[in-house]
C-alpha cells in the first residue's frame, strides 16, 4: 500500500541521518571520514573525538534502527495481521534493513556512511530483545578482551542468527535467514577491518581515555 511504501522511504531517510558526520561538522568542524578509520560511525567518532561525541552518535544510530523498525506499528496491524504475524515481522525486517541501507548509503552525506552495526543493533532490539541483549554481552566481552570493536561487531553479529535459531527460538524462519544475511553484510562492510585484523594492524580502542582531534 501507499502507507507501507511511505514507511519504507521514511526508514531510508531515518537511516540516512549521518550522525557521525553531522556531529563532527557541527561541534568539531571536521569530516570524521577524513580521520581514523575513515568510517562515519560511532566507533570512529569515539576513536577520533572521544566519548562525548562517540556516545551520542552510538545512541542516535541505534535509535534510527529501532524507530525505523517500529514504523511497522504505524502501518498497523490492520494491514499486516497481528504483531506476531509473519507479515508483520517481515515488514519490521524490511524496514530495519532499509534503515541500515540508509546508514550505509546516506542521501544526506554523499552516500558515504558507516558500517551499520549500531543501526543493525537498533533493529535487532526492536525485533528480539533477548537475542539483542545476548549480542551486547558477547560484544562487550570480546571488546574487553581484545579492544577491537570490529572483531566484537563481527562475533556479535554471528551470535544473532544462532540466538534466534537455537537459544531464543523465533518461529518465523525469515528472522533466522535475515540474521544470516546480516552476517554476510557485516563481513562485507568490515572487509578492511578483517584485512587489518589478519595483519595485526587493526587499531584498538582506548576504552577509558579521553581524546580530541
Ligand atoms: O561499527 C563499526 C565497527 O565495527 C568498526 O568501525 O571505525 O573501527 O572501522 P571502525
Amino acid at each position: 500500500s501507499i502507507y507501507s511504501i511511505s514507511a519504507l522511504i521514511l526508514a531510508y531517510f531515518l537511516g540516512s541521518i549521518p550522525t557521525a558526520v553531522w556531529i563532527g561538522k557541527a561541534f568539531y568542524k571536521i569530516d570524521i571520514r577524513e580521520y581514523g578509520s575513515g568510517n562515519a560511525g560511532a566507533t570512529n567518532t569515539f576513536r577520533v573525538l572521544g566519548k562525548k561525541a562517540g556516545i551520542p552518535v552510538m545512541l542516535i544510530d541505534i535509535l534510527k534502527g529501532y524507530v525505523a523498525t517500529n514504523l511497522a506499528y504505524f502501518i498497523g496491524v490492520s494491514t499486516t495481521g497481528n504483531v506476531q504475524s509473519v507479515v508483520f515481522i517481515n515488514y519490521m525486517l524490511a524496514l530495519g534493513i532499509t534503515a541500515v541501507m540508509g546508514h550505509l548509503f546516506p542521501i544526506f552525506a554523499g552516500f558515504r556512511g558507516g558500517k551499520g552495526i549500531a543501526t543493525l543493533f537498533g533493529m535487532v532490539l526492536a525485533i528480539n530483545l533477548h537475542a539483542a541483549l545476548l549480542c551486547v554481552i558477547v560484544f562487550i566481552v570480546i571488546l574487553l578482551i581484545t579492544r577491537y570493536v570490529s572483531l566484537s561487531s563481527i562475533v556479535a553479529g554471528f551470535v544473532y542468527p544462532i540466538a534466534v535459531a537455537f537459544i531464543f527460538p523465533v518461529y518465523i524462519k525469515s528472522v533466522v535467514i535475515y540474521g544470516m544475511c546480516m552476517c554476510v553484510l557485516i563481513l562485507v562492510t568490515h572487509q578492511k577491518n578483517i584485512e587489518r585484523l589478519l595483519k595485526g594492524k587493526e587499531s584498538k580502542v582506548n576504552l577509558f581515555k579521553k581524546k580530541a582531534a
